[in-house]
């Protein structure tokens, strides 16, 4: 049976304050959905956004955390710290750290395990580069990816993958549902290789411009089990249109 879905909304670096009413929003909505919602906004805003969903089905997840526990490392956040603040996930590897700090699948990996000895699921995200598709390598790359990226011990619970190309990241562009469902199955195929059981039931969510207006197809492909939303998860409105379709 298929798992329920997970929406997982990825603020970046946006939103003060202020925007605390737009989680409060999606939180009073969330008891009537049929899905599962983390939403992660900035470091800054943790600890207050898991007050207001405290009695809520909402969850609340951040956008990366250290591989170590603890130390000398200025301006980093540990694993500990984000369950301390209030966190039950964080994502790991999104593409904008993989290539704004050249994060790499090993570090990625050890940053997983931090967030598992702390007790947090982590979101793992993988995609291929427009370059990469164009020469046809999208599915040797991005299983590559996940390959490197997982440590063992990943589970169902512990882990979702999300798959993000890329080059539909912002900017409005969603691969066909095709390219989407053969992304989905082999990666399904690696975790139920690798994982058993387990990477048989870990969440594979889809992200790159998702949009209540395209929700519901990508959730009909095989193997989508929800998705990670950047710009339509800031607004209340737009992130519960797509969990609707959930
Ligand atoms: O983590 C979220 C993704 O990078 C997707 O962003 O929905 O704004 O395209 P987007």
């Amino acid at each position: 049976t298929a798992p329920r879905k997970l929406i997982a909304g990825n603020w970046k670096m946006n939103g003060v304050g202020a925007a605390l009413a737009e989680i409060e929003a999606m939180a009073a909505a969330a008891e009537r959905l049929s899905c599962d919602l983390v939403l992660c906004p900035a470091f800054t805003l943790i600890e207050r956004a898991a007050g207001l969903v405290r009695d809520t089905p909402v969850r609340i997840g951040a956008q990366d955390c250290h591989a170590q526990p603890a130390g000398a490392f200025t301006g980093d956040i540990s694993a500990d710290m984000l369950a301390d603040a209030g966190a039950s996930h964080v994502i790991i590897g999104h593409s904008e750290r993989r290539m704004a700090y050249a994060e790499a699948n090993e570090q990625v990996a050890a940053k997983a395990l931090a967030a598992y000895r702390a007790g947090l699921t982590a979101i793992i995200c993988v995609g291929e580069t427009e370059a990469q598709r164009d020469a046809g390598r999208a599915l040797d790359i991005v299983v590559a990816q996940l390959s490197a990226s997982l440590p063992d011990g990943a589970t169902a619970a512990n882990t979702a993958i999300a798959y993000e190309p890329v080059w539909a990241i912002g900017t409005g562009r969603v691969p066909a549902e095709a390219q989407i469902a053969d992304m989905h199955a082999a990666m399904r195929q690696h975790l139920s290789a690798r994982f058993g059981m387990e990477g048989g039931q870990m969440r594979l969510l889809y992200g790159g411009s998702v949009k209540a207006a395209n929700a519901a197809d990508i959730f009909a492909v095989p193997h989508v089990d929800g998705a990670l939303v950047g710009g339509a998860s800031l607004k209340a409105a737009d992130f519960l249109g797509i969990a609707a379709a959930a």
